[in-house]
Parts: structure tokens; sequence; C-alpha cells
């Protein structure tokens, strides 16, 4: 028997070692221990994790990159950052957004990111944004799974010939609804604008991803709409709310009820740790709140929850760089989810879990499945949070489409002349 590809002694996500993964014809052949084989390449895991690739639920790839144009966002604020995207929208060209989505794809490769759902402002009736991104979305198939929502930012109702555009940009070929139910005038407004998106998407046959109470304002209750649409179109499964931050300020009594509809509706949740927790609170003197949903709650209740990115160098956050474990990394210490089982929660969050949201069938470490996965330099998930750790191989279809060195420094001291690697650190050793 000979293979394409044999990742040979690998650590799996589930707590499995010495673990082979054969890859024939792009798909994972077989795995398990022990496997004698030919292969075209062969990879030494040995103490290393492989996990399927990382996945970003929630981002917004028609304004990344585009920090400081054409201005920097001074106060760092949710509020500068609509202001200056108003500033540059108009500005844009299908020529540039394709040119900065392409540069972020080729690093969310680099850092094993293999799947991405990205909203792409509608508000602007030219669509430059929806064009620019379906030619990247056709560019970047076969590596980047990469799915677009029609997002009316400005408001489904608010701005005028929103729901005109949104429109267009689905018959154009965009993946899911989305919509922006807080920054609609009235709540009244927002709870209307849920309505008709939900019932585009169910015509279409489309999935539906709400920005949805976005705020710290407790009364922002947009979701129980968005749950009770949800189930009135029969959309179960098919619909995420995202942020969810008013979930945040809730009093725990209307809590006790939202839960368990969000849940009934299967709902996804995805909030979006690294932006939730420096855009929210901002009205707050001290002590500031967290902002970020109520992830374990969630959880605990069956609620699938992903993390999502959401901002890389644009005009809402200066930083990112397109690392879903530095995601997961700040949802464990804003969640204060710090059990040993509680920080492999965050780790599916952004693996199993995303891929869950945006309905990927073909994901996952199992036979039969794509073989897509990364070799990482840490022995185990809450290893892999707490170094980010490098990606040591990054595979599609069995196909290793990026690869880099150990991380590793050489310290240069009288008597500790010597080799640190940040992996060599292991509890109880
Ligand atoms: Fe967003």
């Amino acid at each position: 028997m000979s293979y394409d590809l044999l990742v040979q002694n690998a650590n799996l996500p589930d707590g499995r070692s010495g673990v082979d993964i054969a890859v024939s014809g792009g798909r994972i052949a077989a795995i398990g221990p022990g496997i004698a084989a030919e292969a075209g390449e062969t990879i030494d895991a040995s103490g290393c994790l492989v996990s399927p690739p990382f996945v970003d639920p929630h981002f917004h790839m028609d304004a990344t990159l585009s920090l400081g144009l054409p201005r920097m966002n001074m106060s760092g604020t949710l509020l500068e950052g609509i202001q200056l995207w108003g500033e540059l929208r108009p500005t844009l060209t299908r020529e540039a957004v394709v040119e900065r989505a392409m540069r972020y794809c080729d690093l969310a490769v680099s850092q094993g990111l293999l799947a991405i759902r990205s909203h792409v402002d509608t508000s602007d009736p030219r669509l430059v944004t929806a064009e620019a991104l379906l030619e990247v979305r056709d560019r970047v198939k076969g590596t980047i799974d990469l799915q677009l929502v029609a997002f009316p930012q400005d408001g489904y109702y608010r701005s005028e010939g929103a729901a005109a555009s949104l429109e267009r940009a689905l018959d154009m070929g965009l993946d899911v609804v989305g919509g922006i139910p807080h920054f609609e005038r009235t709540m009244a407004d927002g709870a209307a604008s849920l309505a008709a998106l939900c019932r585009t998407a169910a015509e279409r046959g489309l999935r539906v991803d709400i920005h949805c109470d976005e705020s710290d304002d407790p009364l922002s209750r947009h979701v129980e709409t968005l749950a009770a649409e949800t189930m009135r179109h029969g959309l179960q499964g098919r619909v995420a709310g995202s942020h969810l931050t008013s979930m945040h300020s809730m009093d725990n009594y209307y809590v006790s009820k939202l839960i368990p509809l969000i849940a009934e509706a299967g709902m996804h949740a995805i909030p979006n740790p690294l932006i939730n927790i420096t855009l929210q609170g901002r009205h707050d003197s001290y002590p500031k709140r967290r902002g970020m949903t109520r992830v374990p709650e969630l959880m605990a209740a069956g609620v699938n929850v992903a993390f999502g990115h959401d901002c890389v160098m644009d005009p809402w956050y200066s930083l990112g760089s397109g690392d879903m474990l530095e995601v997961a990394h700040m949802a464990v210490h804003v969640a204060q989810m710090t059990s040993r089982a509680a920080i492999g929660q965050c780790f599916d969050a952004v693996t199993v879990n995303s891929a869950k949201a945006m309905g990927l069938d073909d994901y996952g470490l199992e036979v039969g499945k794509a073989a897509d996965m990364v070799v990482l330099q840490a022995r185990d998930p809450i290893e892999a949070i707490r170094l980010k750790a490098a990606r040591l191989f990054v595979v599609k279809a069995g196909k290793v489409i990026a690869r880099a060195p150990r991380r590793e420094s050489r310290l240069d001291l009288p008597g500790r002349q010597l080799t640190v690697d940040p992996a060599a650190y292991a509890p109880g050793e």
C-alpha cells in the first residue's frame, strides 16, 4: 500500500497519541497507530498536536489590512471606526479590496486558517465589496473555504436602498444573509428587519448570520426575536447570532429564559473575544464590563459556540494576525475559562465548533474526510493556546501548502549556551 502523505506519531485534539494519518487522493484513508506503508511524503509529528484546520466564522475581509486609510482611528472606539469606514468606503476600488483580501488569505494559510466566513458590507449600491470578495472566493477556492455574508452594515431599514442592495448581492452569489438589528432606528425596526431577513433566507435556502445586540444595552434583546424567527421559518441549525454582547449585561432572570430559547432554535453563537473586550464597556467608568457574551453558560445549555476574529488591522482594530489561537487565548481570559476542560472547549470553538457554525460537512480528522490539517509545535490544545504555537505544516487536500521551522532561540550566556524550545515545558515534568 502506498499513500500520498503519511503523518506519523501525532497527538490528536481528543487526547489520543501515537496516531498515524494516511492520505490518499486528497482524503484521509486511514487513522490509527502503526500504519506501516510507503508514502510520497512523510511528516514526523512526534510530540506535536495535529488538528483539523482553524476556522474563523466571523470576519470582515472587505475592511481587513486597511488600517491607516484614510487615517488612523485615534480613539480606538467602535463609533470612530464606523465613521472611518464611512469615509473609506466610497473610495474603495475592486482592485484594492481584492489585493488586501488576497494578502490576508496568504496570512491565513500560513496560520493554518483554511475556512473563513466574511461579512461583506452591501450598503454602498456600487457593491464593489461584493464583486471583489466574489473574485477572492473564486481565487482561493481549493485552499480556503470562503463564505460571504451579505451584510447591510448601515441598517436594512435605516439606510435607504439597503434592502435592494442586499437582494442584488445575494443574486450575485453571496452565500449567507446578514443583518444588524440593534443599529436600526428603533427596536421595532430591528425586529422587523429580522423577520424580513429570515424570510429572505428561507425563500432562498440560505443560512443567516446576524450582528446581533453588539451593545452594552441590557435591553437590546433582538436575539430573542432571531430565535423566534429561526423557528418560524424552519431555519434551525442554519442561523448564527454574532457578538450577542448585550447578554453580558442582561438581567440573570431574563437570561434564564433566553438561553434555553437559543438552544431550542438550534442557533449558533459567535462571540468575537478580541473585539468584544476592546469595544464594549466604553461608556463605563469603573468597574468596566467585559462585554463578551455568556460563553460557558451557552455551552452548558448545548448551544454551539464558535469564536470569530472579526477584525485584523482595520478601522476597528489595529492588531490581529489571523491567528485563531490568539482569539481562543483571549476567550480563555475574558470568560475565565481556565479549567483544563474549559481551555479545551476554547480550542474547539476555533476549530470544530466554527466548522459546525459554517455548515462545513467535509471537516474533521476522520477517515473519508478531506485531508486538511495543521501540525502544531505543541503537544495538546492547551499548550497550543498557551504558546500560540507555530504551524509547522499546513496541509490541504493532502498537500503541504505551508511550512515553518520550529520556533526556538539559541541562548548565549556564560555556562548556558543552549537552545530554548517554548514547547519544552510540560506539566508535572
Ligand atoms: Fe463583525
